[in-house]
C-alpha cells in the first residue's frame, strides 16, 4: 500500500491496494492511515455495493443513516445523489455526519458511483489542527464547555432529504473538544449544519464564537481537496475532520453510495 499525504494537516490518498482483497495487516494499515490522516481516498477501486458493505463491516456495525434516502436495492447504503438541474447539495456545508446522535457516527465511506464531467470534489477540515492552533485562553474555555446539536437543519433540507416527523430526535451534548476515542488525540467538536449553541448559553450568546471556530476550523492550511474519480472510495472519521461537498457542477449530475460506521459516546479532552 502507498500512501501520500494531500495536505499538511489532513488527508492522504491511497494506491497499490484492493479494498475488496485485504488481510488483516492490510486492513490494520488502512485503519492507522485514517486516524494518522483523518481521511484516506483509496483509487482505482472496483467495489460492487456488496463489496462496500463488507469492508464498512470490518470497520463496525453499519449506522443507517435515518434521513438519507436508501440504496432500493441496499438499504443498509444511504443515497448521495444530485440531478442535474439543483444547485444544492446534499453536504453542502461544512459538517460533522451525525453528530446529532448521543454516539455520533465513527466514520463515513463513501464510493463514487456517477461522477459530473467537473467539479463536485470534496473538502476536509482537520479538527485537530484547528484545535491545536488555537490560544492556550480559548482551549481552556473550550474544554470546559459543551454543546447543543440537534438534527433539526433536515427539516428545512431542500436537497431531496424528506425526513419523517418520526426521525427527529431530542438535541444532545457533547464536549466542545473530544479525546479522539482510539488515538486521544484533541478534536474541536462543533459544526454549522448540526451545533445550535453552548450548554447553558442562549442561541444569541453562543453565535458569535460559534462562527469565530466555524471560520477557524476551515482554513485553508487545516484543509484538504479530494478530487474524485472513477473508482475512488473515501473514508473519514467524523471525530476527526469535518467535510463540505462542493456544489460547482450545476446542470450535471452526480450519484455517490455513503454508509456510515456506528461511534462511541464522546469524552472530553481533558489536556
Ligand atoms: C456528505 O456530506 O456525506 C456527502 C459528501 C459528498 O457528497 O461529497
Amino acid at each position: 500500500m502507498h500512501i501520500a499525504k494531500m495536505s499538511g494537516a489532513v488527508g492522504a490518498e491511497i494506491t497499490q491496494v484492493d479494498l475488496t482483497d485485504l488481510g488483516d495487516t492490510g486492513f490494520n494499515d488502512l485503519r492507522d492511515a485514517l486516524f494518522a490522516h483523518g481521511m484516506i481516498v483509496i483509487r482505482n477501486q472496483s467495489i460492487t455495493p456488496e463489496a462496500h458493505i463488507a469492508l464498512v463491516e470490518r470497520f463496525g456495525a453499519i449506522d443507517i443513516n435515518r434521513f438519507f434516502t436508501p440504496v432500493a436495492t441496499h438499504p443498509m447504503i444511504a443515497e448521495v445523489r444530485t440531478s442535474p438541474d439543483m444547485t444544492r447539495v446534499i453536504g453542502g456545508t461544512w459538517h460533522t455526519d451525525h453528530s446529532y446522535d448521543p454516539a455520533p457516527a465513527m466514520c463515513s465511506i463513501l464510493a463514487a458511483r456517477e461522477l459530473p464531467a467537473f467539479g463536485g470534489d470534496t473538502l476536509f477540515a482537520s479538527m485537530t489542527a484547528a484545535y491545536n492552533s488555537l490560544s492556550e485562553g480559548l482551549k481552556t474555555t473550550l474544554r470546559g464547555l459543551r454543546a447543543v446539536h440537534s438534527d433539526g437543519s433536515f427539516a428545512q433540507s431542500n436537497v431531496g432529504i424528506e425526513a419523517d416527523a418520526k426521525a427527529f430526535k431530542e438535541p444532545v451534548y457533547h464536549p466542545c473538544i473530544i479525546a479522539h476515542p482510539t488515538t486521544g488525540a484533541p478534536c474541536l467538536y462543533v459544526n454549522g449544519d448540526f451545533t445550535t449553541q453552548f450548554e447553558g448559553w442562549s442561541e444569541e450568546e453562543s453565535a458569535p464564537l460559534l462562527r469565530y471556530l466555524y471560520a477557524h476550523a476551515t482554513r485553508p492550511e487545516y484543509s484538504c481537496r479530494l478530487r474524485w474519480e472513477e473508482g475512488s472510495v473515501a473514508i473519514w472519521d467524523n471525530r476527526l475532520v469535518q467535510h463540505f461537498a462542493c456544489a460547482d457542477y450545476a446542470g450535471h449530475g452526480r450519484l455517490m453510495h455513503r454508509i456510515t460506521v456506528e461511534g462511541s459516546v464522546l469524552s472530553a479532552y481533558t489536556g
